[in-house]
């Protein structure tokens, strides 16, 4: 399917997966390029505008990421970011060296609003600074069109090349007019029309996914997950019962999630779908017996998640497609796409390896960000429910259970869990808290009850605020709720006598414990 498409490439600054995000957010397609990309591949993209990002490197050193000159020669119109003004500037002549006042933070920058970059966009604005370098000259031909108090250089044109620079971050939202900046250079500058619209991403993708699979057997691993769960409504709703989902229950859930999964895509549904839950906790439990690991644990896990995939799908036979719920982000972290790092390799039910005979893996939300996931998910009518759930990782409660894990500290944990939510969520905390839940440490402590001494375990409590789960900072929930928590789960989950809270940021702690 050809849309139009605008292109953000790579220098490695940390907002970039955001510019492309704000861009799609003006209903423009936008996908990220590593800087390396030969510019015989740019054309054959086509894109309608350019955008270059912000980076770690001075653009004068050697060795620092660069870009071919003939990239502002290509009739495309390029709007560069902080390093990619810097950039745009040093390669066609003007002169970029190390500020004498380095700018951080939120400042008033001075704007030319006669520029296309800045219609309708205040004379005076606040926005997001956050460099060493600065542009002490512009190139030839290049007309300035805002700056600081410190900044003589904060946004170059040249209208008749279509080539725009801005010293500051519009994709930040402390930049109070960015979103109208970026929409400006997509729309003005580079004539988009708007064609990225999650209802016509859906339809478009459920026909091209209904020629693809013709009259094949398609086979989805359903977590029960945001990003499953929008793959295999997409995928029935294309080839109705030509598919099956595998739902593996390997008995670490949360409390009562097996039954919520099936209830939502089993047999009394709103779907009619194949849907095959394989109760597989026993299973589980015996593999990890005496294993206090953490690696080992993660591995057996998802070794044994594949083993029964694997003899369900054999049991059905012949299916030629497989269904993966891989997101954009998960193709630019794992260095397909931009210049980040790979970044950490989790076991995702929905990822798995081809290790039985497909003639295909089928990704449908390849091309999107979570929230255009969540947003696909409402276009093709999932609960508000299951699109907004908190995350929960494919090893599920054996990474929050410290140690060894058994049948009787799953019920532990689950019991503590639910307690703990359910409570959040009466205290109204549960949509302004990014993650939140209980695990079970591998302590034990004495205490006392009903005048007998106790010797129990202690559950932790966790709650973060993040945005994009790399970092992470404590919550800070009310004391009056977590003492209503910690109460409940001492009086309610047997073998528990002890609540922590747990107040570590990530880093240097992760999210989950193990
Ligand atoms: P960490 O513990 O790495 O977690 O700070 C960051 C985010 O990732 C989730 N997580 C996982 N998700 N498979 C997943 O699908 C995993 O193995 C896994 N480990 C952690 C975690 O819940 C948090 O949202």
């Amino acid at each position: 399917m050809s849309r139009e498409k605008i292109i953000v490439i790579d220098f490695g600054g940390q907002y970039n997966q955001l510019v492309a995000r704000r861009v799609r957010e003006c209903n423009v397609y936008c996908e990220i390029y590593s800087y390396k990309t030969e510019l015989e591949k740019i054309r054959e993209i086509n894109p309608k505008g350019i955008i270059l990002t912000g980076g770690p490197n001075s653009c004068y050193e050697e060795g620092a990421a660069a870009c071919d000159c003939s990239l502002f020669e290509m009739g495309i119109p390029v709007l560069g970011l902080c390093y990619g003004a810097q950039l745009m500037m040093h390669v066609l002549g003007g002169h970029v060296c190390k500020a004498p006042v380095r700018e951080y933070g939120r400042i008033e920058v001075a704007v030319d609003s006669s520029s296309p970059l800045f219609g309708n966009v205040e004379e005076n604005t606040i926005c997001w600074m956050s460099h060493n370098d600065y542009i002490e000259q512009a190139a030839p031909g290049f007309e300035i069109i805002a700056h600081t108090s410190d900044c003589p250089v904060a946004a170059v044109q040249w209208k008749e090349r279509q080539l725009y620079g801005i010293q500051f971050h519009p994709e930040v939202l402390h930049t109070i007019e960015g979103t109208k900046m970026l929409s400006n250079f997509v729309y003005q500058v580079c004539g988009c029309a708007g064609d990225w619209k999650m209802d016509a991403f859906v339809e478009n993708t459920i026909n091209s996914i209904r020629k693809t699979v013709g009259n094949g057997k398609v086979l989805c691993a359903l977590s029960g997950g945001v990003d499953s769960s929008v793959a295999a409504v997409m995928l029935s709703k294309a080839v109705g019962d030509q598919l099956t989902c595998v739902f593996v229950d390997h008995g670490l859930l949360r409390k009562n999630e097996g039954d919520e999964v099936e209830e939502v895509f089993g047999p009394n549904g709103p779907y009619d779908l194949h849907f095959i839950r394989v109760n597989a906790q026993e299973r589980f439990y015996r593999k990890l017996k005496g294993i206090e690991e953490p690696e080992q644990k993660r591995k057996i896990i998802g070794e044994e998640f594949i083993r029964v995939f694997e003899e369900e799908a054999k049991k059905i036979g012949a299916v030629d497609f497989l269904v993966q719920g891989t997101i954009y982000p998960d193709v630019v972290e794992s260095g397909l796409g931009g210049e980040s790092a790979v970044i950490k390799s989790h076991h995702n039910v929905g990822g798995l390896p081809d290790f039985v005979d497909f003639k295909e893996i089928l990704e449908p939300l390849r091309d999107l960000f979570k929230d255009e996931v969540r947003r696909a998910g409402l276009e093709l009518g999932i609960p508000h429910k299951l699109v907004y759930r908190q995350p929960f990782p494919g090893p599920g409660l054996g990474i929050r259970i410290v140690g060894e894990v058994t049948a009787e500290k799953v019920r532990m944990v689950q019991e503590a869990d639910a307690i703990y939510r359910e409570e959040i969520a009466r205290a109204g905390l549960d949509k302004s808290i990014g993650q939140y839940f209980a695990a079970l440490t591998n302590m034990r402590s004495v205490g006392v009850m009903g005048d007998e001494r106790t010797y129990d375990y202690a559950v932790a409590l966790r709650a973060v605020s993040t945005v994009d789960f790399m970092t992470a900072e404590v919550a800070q929930i009310p004391w009056e709720v977590l003492g209503r928590v910690a109460n409940r789960i001492v009086n309610e989950v047997q073998n528990v006598s002890r609540v922590l809270y747990d107040v570590t940021g990530k880093p240097p702690a992760t999210i989950e414990f193990e």
